[in-house]
């Protein structure tokens, strides 16, 4: 059976964009493949983060997971702290990605940009080898992701090629999975940028009360001229909302400018709030269910009994590629 992968960080409130680009997906995989989902919660450490706020933005994030319909008899959800052969792994196979590499990482640059220069985290630098450790570890073939970590996997395929022309058919090699709608939502406040987890404007959080979701939408920036059409170079704000719409309507770009098409400014993005809104209300609400009911601690028991079954036994067989000696077969 094919096996699908796919985790997020718990380092800040959840987004529209990780919704769409990512979280949405993941249930879609369940019934015909092999499905772990994870909290990158390691990787949530790579930029300075308040324990407590980690502690509750993790049960958040399972609570998410669980809400859009992840179901722990069909998937395993578990936290990747809880499995060490991340740690173990990344021990290892930090010795096969390079410093070049790494350095040329989007990711990286755009993190680092701001930062002190001289006080850059190790771990936010090779962040891209746990990465890579995460889904060679579940001998992950599919990775669902939003555009934005298409490099990470990419690295990660270098890696696995590496590896093996060195100690044979060891890993396998994962390929990555972007939506057709939705692999990049942009801010609503500057359509030119990526919404994310770390910029309050513009931004539409899984947590938003509904009536502010519908206010942030209603006064998301458009474009000049009043068609709605999808065009990212000239009309970056319309198409942003047009992605919006066809990924909650499960509708080609194409069906909704059709769907759109003679609409004003004013009633397009009404109708787009409409879809946002009745597709996030039952989903907030089942969220905030499972998260006072503690429901997410079991689906991690469970999902953290297998994970460490199938991650070691990759462990073990690249500790043994690699030339580690094992005790057991001495
Ligand atoms: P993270 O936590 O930054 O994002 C989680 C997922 O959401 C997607 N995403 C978006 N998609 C569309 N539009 C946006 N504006 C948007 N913003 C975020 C991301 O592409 C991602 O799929 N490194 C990963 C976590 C990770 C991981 C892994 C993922 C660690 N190990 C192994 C897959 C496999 C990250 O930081 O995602």
């Amino acid at each position: 059976m094919e096996r699908v992968l796919s985790g997020i960080k718990p380092t800040g409130k959840l987004t529209l964009g990780n919704y769409i680009g990512a979280l949405k997906h993941f249930k879609d995989f369940q019934d015909s493949a092999e499905v772990y989902i994870f909290v990158a919660d390691l990787h949530a450490l790579t930029l300075p983060i308040d324990p407590e706020v980690l502690r509750q933005n993790t049960r958040e994030l399972v609570s998410f997971y669980l809400a859009s319909g992840l179901d722990p008899e069909k998937c395993t959800i578990f936290l990747q702290s809880s499995v060490s052969a991340h740690a173990e792994l990344n021990a290892i196979m930090q010795n096969y990605l390079y410093m070049g590499e790494l350095s040329r990482m989007t990711q990286f640059k755009e993190k680092s940009a701001h930062m002190n220069q001289s006080a850059i985290g190790l771990g936010l630098f090779a962040y891209p080898v746990l990465m890579a450790c995460d889904i060679v570890l579940y001998d992950a073939e599919t990775v669902p992701v939003g555009e934005d970590q298409v490099q990470h996997v990419e690295l990660t395929r270098d890696l696995v090629n590496r590896f093996n022309k060195r100690y044979g058919e060891v890993l396998t090699l994962p390929k990555y999975k972007v939506g057709k709608t939705g692999a990049r939502i942009k801010s609503l406040s500057d359509p030119t940028v990526k919404m994310s987890k770390s910029d309050p404007k513009g931004d539409i959080f899984l947590t938003d009360p509904i009536p502010s979701i519908r206010k942030k939408i209603m006064g998301a920036v458009t474009d000049s001229g009043s068609e709605v059409k999808y065009d990212v170079e000239n009309k970056p704000g319309v198409s942003n909302l047009l992605q919006i719409y066809a990924s909650m309507k499960e509708v080609s770009i194409e069906e909704a400018e059709r769907h759109f098409a003679g609409y004003r400014y004013g009633d397009f993005k009404r109708e787009v709030a409409d879809a946002v809104c009745e597709e996030l209300e039952p989903f907030q609400n089942r969220f905030r269910e499972i998260l006072e009911s503690k429901a997410y601690v079991e689906a991690l028991k469970k999902g953290q009994k297998k994970a460490q079954e199938v991650a070691n036994k990759t462990l073990k067989r690249v500790q043994k590629a690699v030339g580690l000696l094992d005790l057991d077969a001495e």
